[in-house]
């Protein structure tokens, strides 16, 4: 029985009438290729029938094609949506992704991070939980790239994020436009930057209307926090109530939507609420809620684009200059928080 000559990537070349590097690129960097010349390789590789075995070429290049994907908390639908656009992007380059959930438990955050480094991972992307765990610098050290992902801050590492302060603040000028002057703001832990920054932002709105602002601090961004922070709220007196709520993610908001209604308060009429993130969960809510919308996907395919740039740069013997890239938060208002 005859056997087909294996094909190489040489075959392809002589076809395209391009380098081997230039194959290499279009498989492993298409970026760096011209498309008319991205394309005609292409065309060669389907007429060939030709597949670049893929785990053998990085295995005799030494290194991997997986990207390890690090969160604080994968239940949450803001990392679920941060991590398919990441994927999504990673994918287009012929990079696989393997996903590591911390639990918001820095001890598994930096536990997961060993494992991508023991994995030789080609580059990794978090979404660190609070202080950068300690792991980062043996990646580094490793050769094993970093790109930071909903930090607003950037150290030595590619950063994607989002102006938190200006989230914070967009929230509480709406509650104050919607005549509201006894506040909250309800976050936590504070030892998240991100936490910080928005309770600084709707400080700042308050103080220049001259509002008040209580703050409550809760040990975690979930619906627990957000039912019993409601506890705390309804058992005020009626005049140290406050009667617009501004909480830090949404999953929080939906608690203490559900926390308000329990106690017989009325979502928007007594009481006004606005989440952050705008998951699908906050249109879908019992009253929709108001949200500072943060751009999910968008973050996970930019700290994807940033990492790739980043392992081109190295693969091509590039100086690397690191970018933070920080998007504006928009409002979302939806019946929440509607006049009344
Ligand atoms: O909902 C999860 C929250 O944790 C998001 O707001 C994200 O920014 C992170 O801080």
């Amino acid at each position: 029985m005859s056997t087909q000559p294996r094909l190489s990537m040489r075959d392809v070349a002589e076809m395209a009438n391009v380098s081997i590097g230039t194959v290499s690129n279009v498989v492993n960097n298409p970026a760096r290729v011209l498309p008319a010349t991205r394309e005609r390789v292409l065309e060669a590789i389907r007429t060939l029938g030709w597949t670049p075995n893929q785990q053998a070429q990085a295995l005799r290049a030494g290194r991997s094609r997986t990207i390890g994907l690090a969160v604080m908390d994968v239940a949450n639908p803001f990392f679920a949506d941060l991590l398919r656009g990441a994927q999504a992007r990673l994918e287009e380059e012929g990079y696989g992704a393997t996903i590591g959930d911390a639990d918001n438990r820095p001890a598994r955050e930096e536990a997961v991070l060993r494992s991508f480094r023991d994995q030789r991972v080609r580059g990794v992307i978090l979404g660190p939980i609070a202080a950068l765990p300690r792991e980062v610098e043996a990646l580094h050290k490793a050769r094993i790239p970093t790109v930071l992902v909903d930090r607003a801050e950037g150290g030595d590492a590619c950063t994607v994020g989002v102006d938190d302060v200006a989230g914070g603040r967009i929230a509480a000028e709406h509650l104050i436009s919607q005549g509201h002057r006894s506040l909250a703001f309800v976050g936590g832990p504070t030892t998240l930057a991100q936490v910080r920054d928005r309770r600084e932002g709707a400080e700042q709105a308050a103080e220049a209307a001259e509002a008040n602002l209580l703050a409550v601090s809760v040990p975690s961004l979930d619906f627990t926090s957000g039912r019993s922070a409601a506890e705390h709220i309804t058992m005020l007196p009626v005049d140290e109530r406050p009667t617009g709520i501004f909480c830090a993610n949404d999953l929080i908001a939906i608690g203490m939507l559900q926390g308000l209604v329990a106690a017989g308060l009325r979502v928007p009429q007594d009481v006004a609420l606005v989440g952050y993130d705008d998951i699908d969960f906050a249109a879908a809510a019992t009253v929709p809620l108001s949200s500072v919308a943060q751009p999910r996907r968008e973050l996970g395919r930019s700290a994807a684009e940033l990492l790739i740039q980043e392992l081109a740069d190295i693969d091509g013997g590039l100086e690397h200059q690191h970018r933070t890239i920080t998007y504006t938060p928009s409002l979302v208002v939806r019946a929440s928080s509607a006049r009344v």
